[in-house]
């Protein structure tokens, strides 16, 4: 245990008290995604790293139907967005839980529940040393791919163009995904189709960086 410079009073993180997913219920069990956020019968969308969170709160908005789960491996942002959406009469729709999206998604089920995944400006490692704590990675994408219903959708933006084309390569040589963006073929939006934007895309766009904007959709 660490103790503060002056005294003798253990130093506790200040957001160790963030929302985590809950356990399942028994070994081998996922926990059921609906149970999370509602109510019944809503789209369920997920967001990988939502950082300050405001996309959840303009998701939520724009689209009366949505339930949002977001999964934040920075706790402070996962508690203070978790706080603001119970603050603003959200948290019935929307949560956000602390954890790596990595390992959390493969707790979550059923198969083929989740309508929408979004991965807004992941992974600023540039050093090779770093790589390993890529989220856009084999991993979460083959839990995307299980937790997405048919015809679910994948969208994925950056305003690092090499990024993109790197996330291009990667989500279509998975064999669940197909590019689904505005020209068939192609994975490439002209703008973000989901009337939400997040905090760092609000950004780009205030200091003039182009934005690449991927969306894939999830085959039968
Ligand atoms: C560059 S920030 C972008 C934040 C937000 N998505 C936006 O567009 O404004 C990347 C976010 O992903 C989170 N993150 C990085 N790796 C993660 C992981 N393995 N699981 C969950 N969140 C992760 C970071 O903590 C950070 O909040």
């Amino acid at each position: 245990m660490r103790y503060g410079r002056d005294s003798m009073a253990p130093r506790v993180h200040p957001y160790l008290d963030a929302a985590r997913l809950p356990e399942p219920s028994a070994p081998g069990e996922r926990v059921d995604v609906r149970t999370l956020v509602g109510p019944p019968g809503a789209r369920i969308e997920i967001e990988v790293g939502p950082g300050r969170g405001g996309f959840a709160f303009e998701r939520l908005a724009s689209a009366p139907e949505v339930a949002l789960v977001g999964l934040e491996i920075r706790l402070k942002w996962a508690k203070i967005v978790d706080d603001r959406l119970r603050a603003q009469g959200l948290g019935g729709r929307a949560r956000v839980f602390a954890g790596d999206a990595r390992a959390a998604l493969a707790t979550l089920g059923p198969d083929a529940s989740v309508s929408a995944v979004f991965v807004h400006f992941p992974d600023p490692w540039w050093k090779k040393r770093h790589h390993k704590r890529l989220v856009m990675s084999p991993e979460l994408l083959d839990e995307v791919a299980r937790l997405l219903a048919r015809g679910g959708e994948l969208y994925v933006q950056t305003d690092v163009e090499e990024r993109a084309l790197a996330y291009v390569e990667q989500v279509i040589a998975h064999p669940a995904f197909e590019p689904h963006g505005d020209e068939p073929g192609d994975a490439h939006m002209a703008d973000n189709p989901y009337g939400a934007r997040s905090p760092r895309e609000h950004r780009s766009i205030a200091d003039g960086l182009p934005v690449s904007r991927l969306r894939f959709r999830r085959r039968a």
